[in-house]
């Protein structure tokens, strides 16, 4: 069955008027998941202005009435797990077991989140000055647009949502276009757990549409915060369009992320690790394994594990429970990817067959059938050098580079080397090893004896360098995406009292402190 998905703004479908997009199941190209009406810059600058106009109310709401909302929704997602991960697997071809977690990472969030409602805390600050008293309070922001990846279509964006909405921001969400049905579902499960009319609006806009309303917003001054989940080439635009207004967004970008064998590492469960975190969601996370960094003495038996694990991985069919990698999220996804297999290098080793999967060039053990969907090869590269270009970019498909090293130093050096920042591994058994690679890594997150994937809802997420611009979302660290802090003063001394001027020595001591007083030393 295929949908038609509009624009939801002000509590009402949108038809767009820039033309429709299908998407389309990219394990069965011929099942159209559903037809897209595209909005027009104009449509995407009436969402802002929606959502301008019902914040102040949201504002005004109780905080721990919003929590109670954020309750509702995160029941609701729970109660409608099966059927939003059976369409997360539909409709962007993850297979159906990381689906279900993609839709427990939103209750995780929401279960977080509720009990913020009745936290939010401020602090008070005690004054240099008697009879006056300090304090901070959170502010929300006022309206953030969000513009999210379809690679996690449902979890990342709830990473945004809930918090922004909890700390009483009003919402402009636009979901990937190739995954606008999970998009329309999420929003109508806010809405069904009470988010109010205009607070949460959610448009369907193309790239350069989208760029070109959210300038005007901005310009407009509907606009109060920016996250972004996605390449890290949009988001250096994003942030330069941020900063022209004065905004820091919340950006959240590629990775490349290293994965550390120590010579002491268990070689089996460091194999375990790089499979997953390299080929799992077809390498389309944002957390997925780069590069493997491979102590020499250990290099080629880690690797013989690896290739043995990957040859006997199930990759195919999304709903089956036992493939490792579906389908590319779609056949743009699989054109970008091939295009770095044309970087394998006459000095690198490439093991596995490369390229689409399809009936003339198969994969054993493939799970139905390759020709009705867009399927690759899972490729591990040896031999990579710190010039190449599959050493310095995210290749954001099923490959996975491996390199060498000698001394703990040159580790690091190439698990910083590429610029990227995001999340790292380091597989050892000693204590040493590991935090001094928590010293040195310049990623935001990193993981000893786990893969890079796999991140926990309530610890900060996000990265360094190409990775990000340091914003955290996740926990009570995404509190300040989402938040303002403003300060007050509150003078009850009835007269005027001049911080810095008027402040008093205690009373009852020395009223000088002596500088030059010592100790007397006893012979
Ligand atoms: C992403 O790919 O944008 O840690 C996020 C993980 C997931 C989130 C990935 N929980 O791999």
């Amino acid at each position: 069955m295929t949908s038609r998905v509009t624009a939801f703004v002000d509590g009402a479908s949108v038809d767009g008027a820039a033309g429709t997009v299908r998407t389309t199941n990219p394990a069965r190209l011929d099942d159209v998941v559903a037809e897209v009406a595209l909005s027009t810059s104009d449509q995407l600058v009436e969402a802002f202005r929606a959502a301008k106009a019902a914040q102040p109310a949201w504002a005004a709401t109780p905080a721990p009435v919003r929590g109670k909302v954020i309750a509702a929704v995160g029941r609701l997602v729970e109660d409608n797990l099966e059927a939003l991960a059976q369409l997360v697997t539909r409709e962007v071809g993850k297979p159906i077991a990381e689906a279900r977690g993609e839709v427990q990472e939103i209750v995780d969030t929401c279960d977080f989140f509720l009990g913020e409602g009745r936290r939010l805390y401020g602090q008070t600050v005690p004054s240099e000055m008697r009879d006056k008293q300090l304090f901070t309070f959170r502010v929300p922001v006022g309206v953030a647009g969000i513009i999210t990846a379809g690679n996690f279509p449902v979890a990342v964006p709830s990473w945004y949502l809930v918090p922004a909405l909890l700390c009483g921001n009003a919402v402009v969400w636009k979901p990937a276009e190739y995954s606008a049905a999970l998009g329309d579902a999420l929003t109508r499960l806010f809405v069904a757990g009470g988010v109010p009319t205009g607070v949460l609006n959610t448009v369907h806009a193309d790239g350069p549409t989208t760029y070109e309303g959210l300038s005007r917003a901005l310009e407009q001054g509907l606009v109060n915060k920016v996250g972004f989940t996605g390449s890290s080439e949009v988001g250096v635009r994003i942030g330069e369009l941020c900063g022209r207004h004065l905004q820091n967004p919340c950006l959240e970008l590629g990775g490349k992320n290293p994965l550390v064998v120590m010579p002491d590492a268990d070689l089996d469960l460091a194999a375990e690790g790089a499979l997953f975190s390299g080929f799992g969601t077809a390498g389309q996370r944002c957390t997925s394994l780069g590069v493997a960094i491979v102590h020499e003495d250990v290099h080629d038996e880690f690797l013989r594990r690896l290739l043995e694990r990957l040859a006997a991985a199930k990759v195919g069919d999304p709903t089956s429970e036992e493939v490792l990698y579906g389908p590319m999220l779609s056949e743009r996804f699989l054109q970008g990817w091939e295009k770095w297999l044309g970087e394998i290098q006459p000095h690198h080793t490439a093991h596995g067959k490369q390229g689409r999967i399809t009936s003339s060039n198969p994969r054993d053990g493939f799970v139905g059938d390759p020709d009705a969907g867009v399927f690759a090869h899972p490729v591990v590269v040896s031999g990579v050098r710190p010039d190449d270009a599959l050493y310095r970019n995210e290749t954001f498909g099923p490959l996975v580079s491996v390199m060498r090293f000698s001394t703990f130093d040159e580790a690091v050096e190439l698990a910083n080397g590429h610029g990227y920042g995001l999340s790292s591994a380091i597989y050892t058994r000693d204590a040493q090893a590991a935090f001094r690679f928590r010293e040195r890594v310049s990623a935001g997150m990193l993981s000893v004896n786990n893969s890079t994937s796999g991140a926990e809802a309530h610890l900060p997420f996000g990265g360094n360098g190409k990775s990000g611009n340091g914003s955290r979302q996740s926990g009570v660290w995404v509190l300040d995406q989402f938040t303002r802090w403003q300060s007050m003063n509150w003078d009850y001394a009835g007269k005027l009292q001049k911080a810095q001027m008027d402040t008093e020595q205690p009373a009852g001591g020395s009223t000088v402190a002596d500088p030059r007083f010592r100790l007397q030393q006893t012979p």
